[in-house]
């Protein structure tokens, strides 16, 4: 009913517009006064935590975005490698798995097969596992050895928005709580990053209230078969989200690079007037990799491209080669992914409305896929 959409015509703008809500109740109460993270809810013992040689994740579709997300957090803030795998791939591969590896399965509704059984197989093997996940007393973190809840709220939308950014700030948490039990290097980096982490459901807000151009560029290209979406570093599973998002919803091909990539194969692609979505990299932490984004715009524009560009405020380089600017508020890098996602779900669901298709129920798909 209406009524329960809040006054939204769909329960996905309900749920994009959820988010600064959904992002500040998952860090409610895991920060202490004094600015650490307080996660004793794990319940997993800090030795544990010490001694973990690897960190596996595993998830499916929006969730496993977010595991690639949150593989650049955890080998940054904690120096233990971590490996991102698709649950429906996990335990087909005999994966490698023992004590001394924490497993994290990420679930918003806590009932998907594909992922029950990963961690099923990981446990086997004697593996620790944390599940992280949106719905309280599922299967998936009845099955695990630990559980971080997200707090975003019953999700309704078949596509995955305010669930999703709440995965990530989960993942931040668990990253930078390894990083602070295991007292890595990255000490004052990570205290800096726990205060930004509290201030950024205001920056989800501030993008969501810059949305209008978006939504009239994507009206614009209601007609169009095809959108690319380039990003790299944790850009480039922006990307992946924001090509997923637009299949799902607007029944379009659509796909995501990493930049770098992109001379490698994808550029063939480019042909007169063909939309391309740029996550830019912070010209301050990542100038490298900003410079090089740069010239990839450059480059693909030089060939006919549309270029849709997702950069910081005050970013300026991006400016004489972006046919569409879309801006975003300066983050630490490794954040950018909570501020970077919100234009590409509005670009997705303003799509999908225009070329008629139902938002909330996509053809052929369903909210938890309890089949493997
Ligand atoms: C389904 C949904 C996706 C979701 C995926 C994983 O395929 O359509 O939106 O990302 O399942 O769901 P989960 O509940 O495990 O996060």
């Amino acid at each position: 009913s209406a009524a329960e959409k809040g006054g939204y015509d769909y329960f996905m703008l309900k749920e994009i517009a959820e988010q600064p809500k959904a992002v500040a109740d998952t860090l409610l109460g895991r920060i202490d006064a004094s600015g650490s993270l307080t996660l004793d809810e794990l319940r997993i013992p800090h030795g544990v935590l010490r001694e973990a040689q690897k960190v596996v994740i595993v998830a499916c579709g929006t969730a496993f975005h977010a595991g690639l997300i949150a593989k650049y957090a955890i080998e940054h803030w904690t120096r233990i490698p971590c490996e991102v795998e698709l649950a429906s791939e996990f335990r087909y591969r005999d994966p490698i798995l023992d004590q001394r590896t924490l497993v994290i399965a990420i679930s918003q509704s806590g009932e998907t097969m594909d992922t029950l059984m990963a961690l099923r197989h990981a446990r086997e093997q004697g593996a620790k596992v944390l599940a992280i996940c949106n719905t309280n007393g599922s299967t998936i973190p009845r099955e695990s050895d630990a559980v971080l809840y997200t707090h975003a709220g019953p999700e309704v939308a078949v596509a995955s928005t305010k669930a999703f950014l709440t995965q990530l700030v989960a993942c931040y948490l668990v990253a930078l709580y390894l990083g602070q039990v295991r007292g890595t290097k990255w000490g004052d980096e990570i205290r800096a990053v726990i205060r930004d982490l509290s201030q950024i459901a205001g920056e989800v807000d501030r993008v969501l209230e810059t949305m209008e151009p978006v939504r009239e560029l994507a009206r614009s290209l209601s007609r169009k078969n095809t959108v690319l979406f380039l990003g790299r570093h944790v850009g480039y599973p922006v990307a992946l989200e924001g090509a997923l998002k637009l299949k799902e919803l607007a029944y379009m091909h659509a796909e995501g690079f990493a930049a770098g990539e992109l001379k490698h194969g994808p550029i063939a692609l480019i042909e007169n007037d063909l939309p391309v979505v740029i996550v830019v990299p912070s010209p301050r932490s990542r100038s490298v990799l900003h410079d090089k984004i740069v010239s990839n715009i450059q480059e693909i524009r030089a060939r006919g491209a549309r270029t849709i560009v997702i950069a910081e405020e005050g970013d300026e380089a991006v400016e004489p080669y972006a046919d569409h600017l879309i801006r975003i508020p300066a983050t630490p890098a490794l954040l950018q992914p909570l501020v970077a996602t919100v234009p590409l779900q509005v670009f997705a669901c303003e799509l999908a409305t225009a070329r008629g298709n139902e938002v909330d129920q996509p053809r052929n798909l369903a909210k938890s896929v309890t089949v493997e």
